[in-house]
């Protein structure tokens, strides 16, 4: 199974950027996290970041060789048709993770516009929520889902 990590607009500065909602991670130490627990539960796993719209659609547009995404899309998650119209295109299940609990912050991140076409959606748990994350997505896999 290859999978991939989509982490949208502002991602990059996880660690350094509110702390308090987003926890400690930086980025890359949840990319190298996520790819040894890749190892363990025997997928293949890329990850990509991007602040631009248009190149995470490119991204899925290009992913021929994917079977399926774990989605942090960020701000986007609650605002673009296109990102959710890119992820439905290609075909594939996605599992959506936020690190914080967005149903309990301001009423405009209590929206998905991914949600209701995922696979499912694990919130909450800071950079964790990205492990459970990929460890659901390998399961509902596996299961055939
Ligand atoms: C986020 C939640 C979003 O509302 C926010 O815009 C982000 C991060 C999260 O991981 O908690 O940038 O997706």
């Amino acid at each position: 199974m290859n999978l991939l990590v989509l982490h949208g607009p502002n991602l990059n500065r996880l660690g350094q950027r509110e702390p308090e909602i987003y926890g400690n991670w930086t980025l890359e130490e949840i990319d190298q996290s996520l790819k040894h627990l890749a190892v363990e539960l025997g997928v293949t796993l890329d990850a990509f970041q991007s602040n631009h719209e248009g190149e995470l659609i490119d991204r899925i547009q290009e992913s021929e060789h994917v079977d399926a995404f774990l989605v942090n899309a960020a701000g986007l998650s609650h605002t673009s048709v296109s990102l959710r119209d890119a992820l439905t295109g290609s075909g594939k299940p996605f599992v959506e993770v936020h690190c914080s609990n967005v149903a309990a912050r301001e009423e405009f991140r209590q929206v998905s516009l991914l949600a209701p076409v995922a696979v499912g959606t694990v919130q909450g748990f800071g950079p964790e929520s990205y492990r459970l994350g990929l460890r659901a997505l390998a399961a509902s896999l596996a299961a055939g889902q």
